[in-house]
């Protein structure tokens, strides 16, 4: 059953219903993480193999080619990381994402919350398994984080996947959760959080989705740095870590977390999670 109030805040004030294009004339598009970071590391790759090369094809002295050498090794260095990058955005974390959700059971009644959503990857795949839930994504769109990141770039990739009637996307910070408490069947957040520079901040992000989150509700994040941090964090706040490991198909090395919010019965004791 989706709570009440969730059902309240499908208000237009928060949510972006963006008119899109014709379904034939698009194709999804989940956006490229970091894109500033994986162009530098693309362009500095390129330039330091053209110098490394001309070095060691021009190089006066033996010690100039050797340098040459060094600089041609790490311009490639420079450049497969790039490339790296792009294959864990464009295909490694579309299968990390594809074993979170097998592993997530929905059932389709859900509300499920997608943390940082950016162009909606994780929520339209949770949208697809929802039949009387809804998916609803949060984000401050930044463009550092992901390229041409926007609101409407989101429902047009849930039209051409076509959930968009399932779906919802709010403008909001993941520190302050647009929604009410214990409203949310299961929080899912990719590459979001560690986003938040300070540790305290992350904190309170951890503590938003504890709070909108239901008794026996589920959390799974992926992410690329804290995730021991946020394990703490879930754990200070009552909840339990039903599984913590790497992602394998992901750069830079990447992990998933899941956890339980603990269910308690009206005299306050710990119930058993179903
Ligand atoms: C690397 S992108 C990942 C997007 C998406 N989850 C995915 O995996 O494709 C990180 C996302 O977190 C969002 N973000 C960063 N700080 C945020 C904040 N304080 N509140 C909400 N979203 C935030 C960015 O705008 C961006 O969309």
């Amino acid at each position: 059953m989706v709570h009440p109030m969730t059902q309240t805040s499908r208000a237009p004030s928060h949510s972006h219903l963006t008119s899109v294009q014709p379904r034939a004339a698009r194709s999804v598009d989940y956006g490229l993480d970091a894109p500033g970071v994986v162009n530098g590391f693309a362009a500095l790759g390129i330039l330091t193999l053209f110098v490394g090369i001309a070095l060691e094809l021009l190089g006066a002295t033996l010690n100039l080619r050797r340098l040459g050498g060094i600089a041609s090794w790490t311009g490639i260095t420079f450049a497969v990381t790039a490339l790296l990058m792009i294959a864990s955005s464009r295909f490694g974390k579309l299968r990390a994402r594809d074993r979170l959700f097998h592993r997530l059971h929905i059932r389709g009644h859900e509300t499920v919350l997608d943390v940082g959503c950016g162009r909606g990857l994780l929520l339209v795949a949770a949208a697809h398994r929802l039949t009387t839930g809804r998916a609803i994504g949060v984000d401050v769109w930044s463009q550092r984080d992901q390229a041409e990141n926007s609101a409407s770039a989101t429902l047009a990739n849930a039209e051409t996947e076509g959930v968009r009637d399932r779906v919802e996307v709010r403008d909001a910070d993941m520190r302050a959760l647009p929604l009410p408490d214990a409203s949310v069947h299961v929080v899912v957040s990719s590459l979001a959080i560690h986003n938040l520079r300070d540790a305290a901040e992350r904190g309170r992000a951890i503590g938003e989705i504890v709070r909108v989150l239901r008794p026996g509700g589920i959390a799974a994040l992926i992410d690329i740095a804290h995730v021991a941090e946020y394990a703490r964090a879930f754990h200070a706040r009552g909840c339990v870590i039903e599984q913590i490991g790497f992602v394998p198909t992901m750069f830079p090395p990447t992990r998933e977390l899941m956890v339980r919010k603990v269910l308690v019965n009206r005299r306050g004791r710990r119930l058993q999670p179903t």
